[in-house]
């Protein structure tokens, strides 16, 4: 309960938002508890108001009309004074000071400074005042009315009531709301822990389950609830991520796994030759032939073993490029005539075409590296024919063809010879020696650029590899 998984209470997040939830559910309350007692306030004095503005309504109606004499004023007084709930006390001034008439219990109300002085009230205003007995355990409500005829004060009519209901009423809902207050406030508590809880339970199953996993049950994902909300997107944002880590695992599990046959067979066939050899006494020259042929397949290897190393730096982050504004035009050229003498032993016609002017920005060495593996591939698998090399520029890249007219590649593998390993008839890179990885590489440097490569080519007709490269803007 104190602690889970090795957290501490305090610092729990359920712990943290259900405090805040109680205090600001106990802030909610004690507004609201507060602004429905002083509204009851207000609206239970209104109404002692409203009951005084009527009395001395009806009391100045009796005073103007002089009926003191025929004793309707003692009949009101009657009538007023021994009410239960609002017994009403009244006290009639001339416009002297002097007093015209005063009611029975009046004298209960305690001393007040307006009786020195008379008030100065205009035609039609009254005015409402609380006054405490001196002991404070008595409070009154009063209203000042002015009579007045012929435009002069004649008279001022006091008219007040206690307020003992007013405030039993208060206090009785004051005890009413102290009584509820706890109650609502544990409810309330009680609310918010659950609610904290609830939204936070799937925080608990992502860590564990994300704790379980390892290199062998990276196939396993975590259960989304169907709710569609933070929490549901967060479980997906992790399998995603469970998805690619699968995924890199697997790439690295299968490259391992081709990696070694791809150096165990030729390494078992050198093993073979060399006992073959060694079977019987031979003439020197075979040996030399013999020998000849190991270094041969010695540089094949050393080849395959250098793309591997590079392959490897590429998926860990050594394979970092040392970019440079550079000409691509000049690069490539260069690289063609590189392979022209190659091209020319083959008796295949290597030419560049059209060369537009460009510059990106880039790892001279890994283009470098990108480039010889096509021509060479292009030189490669053509027999017969020409390649024509082309550099030009499009509105955002620089766009690098080689054209062959070689054996072409069946449509159904053109996706696939990017694939590490890929050779599209294992039995025709066999005899020029290809291990498959050129392409592999020559992608992986186009992307590192935010470039492409792509490939288009029929089958005994010839192939033409497009790199689109990004220009150097401004
Ligand atoms: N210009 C091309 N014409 C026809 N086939 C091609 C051409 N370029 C590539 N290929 C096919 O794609 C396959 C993959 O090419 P990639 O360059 O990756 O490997 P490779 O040339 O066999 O070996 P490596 O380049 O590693 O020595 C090749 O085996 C080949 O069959
Ligand atoms: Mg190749």
């Amino acid at each position: 309960m104190f602690s889970k998984n090795g957290i501490k209470f305090y610092r729990r997040t359920d712990v943290k938002l259900t405090l805040w939830y109680i205090l600001t559910f106990f802030i909610s309350v004690l507004i609201i508890f507060g602004f429905l007692y002083l509204r009851l306030k207000h609206q239970l004095i209104r109404e002692i108001d409203r009951i005084l503005h009527d009395e001395a309504d009806e009391l100045s109606h009796i005073v103007s009309h002089d009926l003191k004499g025929a004793g309707i004023i003692k009949d009101f007084e009657s009538g007023v004074t021994v009410r239960t709930y609002y017994p009403i006390y009244f006290r009639v001034l001339q416009a002297d000071g002097s007093l015209f008439y005063i009611s029975k219990n009046f004298s209960e109300i305690p001393y007040n400074p307006r009786d020195k002085t008379m008030p100065n009230l205009k035609e039609g205003d009254e005015s409402l005042e609380e006054v405490r007995s001196p002991g404070r355990r008595r409070t009154f409500r009063m209203i000042h009315y002015p009579l007045y005829k012929e435009g002069r004060l004649a008279y001022v009519i006091q008219v007040a009531t206690h307020t003992r209901f007013v405030r039993k009423s208060l206090s009785d809902f004051r005890g009413n709301l102290l009584a509820a207050f706890p109650i609502v406030l544990v409810l309330g508590s009680l609310g918010g822990w659950v609610l904290a809880r609830r939204s936070l339970a799937p925080v608990g199953y992502i860590a564990s389950k994300v704790r379980s996993f390892t290199s062998n049950n990276l196939d396993e994902r975590l259960a989304t609830r169907g709710t569609d909300d933070e929490m549901d997107h967060l479980i997906q944002t992790v399998n995603e991520m469970i998805a690619r880590l699968e995924n890199s695992f697997k790439r690295i599990a299968e490259f391992t796994a081709d990696a070694s046959h791809e150096l165990k067979t030729p390494i078992c066939a050198l093993k073979g030759e060399a006992e073959v050899l060694l079977s019987k006494k031979r003439p020197a020259e075979e040996y030399q032939e013999g020998l000849a042929h190991f270094i041969e397949r010695f540089d094949h290897l050393t080849r395959m073993i250098n793309d591997l190393i590079l392959l490897s730096k590429f998926d860990s982050s050594q394979g970092e490029l040392n970019m440079a504004s550079l000409r691509l035009d000049l690069l490539v050229r260069d690289i063609g005539n590189l392979f022209e003498i190659l091209a020319e032993q083959k008796g295949i016609d290597l030419q560049m075409g059209r060369v537009q002017e460009v510059t990106i920005m880039g790892d001279k060495v890994r283009l470098q590296q990108l480039f010889t593996n096509l021509i060479d591939n292009a030189i490669k698998y053509t027999s017969e024919g020409s390649i024509r090399i082309t550099v030009e520029k499009d509105e955002e890249n620089a766009v690098v063809q080689v054209v062959d007219t070689g054996i072409g590649i069946p449509h159904e593998e053109q996706e696939k010879i990017f694939k590490r390993f890929y050779r599209v008839d294992k039995s025709r890179s066999k005899e020029s020696g290809g291990v498959g990885l050129g392409l592999s590489i020559a992608e992986w440097i186009a992307k590192a650029h935010q470039g492409r490569i792509e490939v288009n080519s029929e089958l005994n007709r010839g192939s033409t590899f497009t790199v689109y490269l990004p220009t150097l803007k401004g």
